[in-house]
């Protein structure tokens, strides 16, 4: 038997989606969604446009059709599930397009994010960890960790990686906010990533004058040689550096936040001088917590038949990887938070040809900060009630917008 869009349709309980968290619970997927996977890997939901895509909550079959050829990213599809509406030309780069096009320019700039690249890199990230935290720790208490550590740290790496100046970092953490805040008007959004894209060009155009040794210059390369235009080359600038800073700055704050809350594994993680246990520790956070919590976004552009169902050709696809992460047939006791488990197959980078460029770096970043944050701070402690603390769930990328803390 197989489903279609007419009779899920027709249905009057398709449920709303995305879905809110349980009070008091802010590391979990929302009760409904998990309710949803005990009714079997796919559902159709509505979304803030009355659409009723595909949600696929079990981890089997999110892989399959993240890594299946005829499903497509590109926003442009009729039928492509949006999270909010869409502001007129608005781009996002490759992480919105299908191959060969996306592959052509993901090839352009992935040897910079290979793993030895970025291994080269973990001297200077620990420097900056280290400085910054010299400096909170002469600085004033309660403090806000994302203002003071969690965003500065992913902002700096990136800034220099790509050869942006870092003294512009109010004028690009701000505008990154309002690109990914659901909540946002798409004039805000589409002001925002005007602003941004201006931004990327103008340096770009430097970059062409005078090149520097910096990821952009080379994406500037590709300008002069005719590969890219310029205003692809600022794209993708815009989405190296977005990507870049806020998706690992929420990882910190959040998974600090998390470790708080389980002091037997944050002892585990400050007691540790093993960098096996830090580098199990990361991939079990980022299992665990699942910061991007709307789901990858992808369109069927032929019929495909998965676990007894069919999705038709133009029907939108959410595979919730948040739940994905929590499922008991993969990760035994799911809802645990275990450092010394092995998560390493979780799909919190994504899966298939859009899985996260840039995991290297987010993995390194996170083994020094998680490694170094602890033990320099070993009385590290919340300054506030958890009930308190603001958590982005209307942001394409979940956490918390402050973490005061003290020790
Ligand atoms: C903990 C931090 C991070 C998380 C959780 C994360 C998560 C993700 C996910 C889930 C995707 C897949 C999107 C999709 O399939 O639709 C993705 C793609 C991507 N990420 Fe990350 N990311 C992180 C850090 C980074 C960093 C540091 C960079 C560096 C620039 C980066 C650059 C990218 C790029 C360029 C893509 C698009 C890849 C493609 O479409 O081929 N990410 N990321």
């Amino acid at each position: 038997m197989t489903d279609t869009l007419s009779d899920a349709v027709s249905r009057p309980e398709v449920p709303d989606f995305p879905m809110a968290r349980a009070a008091g619970c802010p590391f979990d997927p929302p009760p409904a969604l998990q309710a949803l996977r005990e009714e079997g890997p796919l559902a159709k939901v509505r979304l803030w446009d009355g659409s009723t895509p595909w949600l696929v909550t079990s981890y089997a079959e999110q892989r399959a059709l993240l890594a299946d050829p005829r499903v497509s990213a590109d926003v442009t599809r009729p039928g492509f599930p949006s999270p909010a509406p869409r502001p007129r030309n608005s781009s996002l780069s490759f992480i919105l397009m299908d191959d060969p096009e996306h592959a052509r320019q993901r090839r352009m700039v992935q040897a910079t994010f290979t793993v030895r690249r970025v291994e080269s890199m973990r001297p200077a990230v620990q420097k900056i960890v280290d400085d910054l935290l010299d400096e909170l720790l002469a600085g004033p208490r309660p403090v806000d960790l994302v203002e003071a550590f969690a965003l500065p740290v992913p902002s700096l790496v990136i800034c220099e990686l790509l050869g942006v100046p870092y003294a512009d970092h109010d004028f690009f953490q701000d505008n990154s906010k309002t690109i990914i805040r659901r909540s946002a008007t798409p004039e805000q959004r589409a002001e925002a990533g005007a602003r941004l894209n201006e931004y990327l060009d103008e340096l770009v155009g430097r970059k062409l004058a005078e090149p520097g040794d910096d990821l952009l210059s080379r994406v500037a390369e590709r300008v002069t040689s005719g590969e890219l235009t310029r205003r692809q080359a600022a794209q993708m600038g815009v989405l190296l550096l977005i990507a870049g800073h806020e998706t690992t700055a929420n990882m910190i704050a959040l998974g600090t936040l998390a470790l708080l809350r389980h002091p037997d594994q944050l002892a585990l993680l400050r007691e540790s001088d093993d960098p096996k246990l830090v580098a199990g520790a990361v991939e079990e956070l980022l299992r665990y917590l699942n910061i991007t919590h709307n789901g990858r976004r992808r369109v069927a552009r032929e019929d495909i038949e998965i676990a007894g169902r069919t999705i038709r050709a133009g029907e939108g696809i959410i595979l919730a990887n948040d739940i994905g992460n929590r499922d008991p047939e993969v990760f035994p006791d799911p809802d645990e938070l275990d450092l010394r488990r092995d998560a390493r197959r979780h799909v919190a980078f994504g899966f298939g040809v859009h899985q996260c460029l840039g995991q290297p770096l987010a993995r390194m970043e996170l083994q020094v900060v998680y490694s170094t944050l602890y033990r320099r701070i070993p009385t590290l402690r919340l300054a506030t009630d958890l009930e308190r603390i603001p958590f982005k769930h209307d942001g394409a990328v979940y956490g918390v917008y402050e973490l005061p803390v003290t020790w």
